[in-house]
């Protein structure tokens, strides 16, 4: 993992980021070690559902797939992610509305606060496999800054 404003370039400490909403870890990807791991973060923090889920080329729609997250948007539940391999890119607002720049890496677990503005895209690799925690399903819907914006603006 590496943590940098987009601003200053910084370098921003996990315990920055925890009071920013941004909870980081990092837990072995062998399942036998993971898996209680996750059971625990889902006891504790109310998630109910777990599923897998791969983004690469010979992904249908993968084109697609990308440009739905890539711009600014949010979601009325956690974003929730544990990188079991390959990489990308969180850019996720802070409680000052200043950028900072996540990248995530194989054994990495993040969760984005709902409700929170951010924007995910691939790195160079062009691939990710990660598990996702989910509170609410129907809550994993993005809604874009933009729209939000211009409906609050009229
Ligand atoms: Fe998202």
């Amino acid at each position: 993992m590496k943590a940098f404003w987009i601003d200053s370039q910084m370098p921003i400490p996990i315990n920055e980021l925890q009071h920013h909403g941004v909870s980081f870890q990092h837990l072995p990807t062998n399942e036998s070690d993971y898996l209680p791991q996750l059971k625990e973060i889902m006891a504790l923090n109310g998630y109910y559902a777990m599923d897998q889920v791969i983004l690469n080329e010979s992904t249908p729609n993968f084109e697609d797939i990308c440009k739905k997250f890539i711009d600014e948007h949010l979601h009325t539940d956690d974003e929730v992610r544990f990188v079991l391999n390959g990489s990308g890119v969180f850019e996720i607002r802070s409680l000052q509305d200043q950028w900072m720049k996540i990248i995530v890496e194989e054994g990495d677990f993040i969760s984005v606060p709902a409700n929170r503005f951010h924007r995910f895209y691939l790195t160079d690799e062009n691939t990710i496999c990660c598990m996702r925690l989910f509170k609410d399903k129907s809550g994993w819907v993005p809604l874009y800054r933009k729209n939000l914006e211009s409906s609050t603006s009229r």
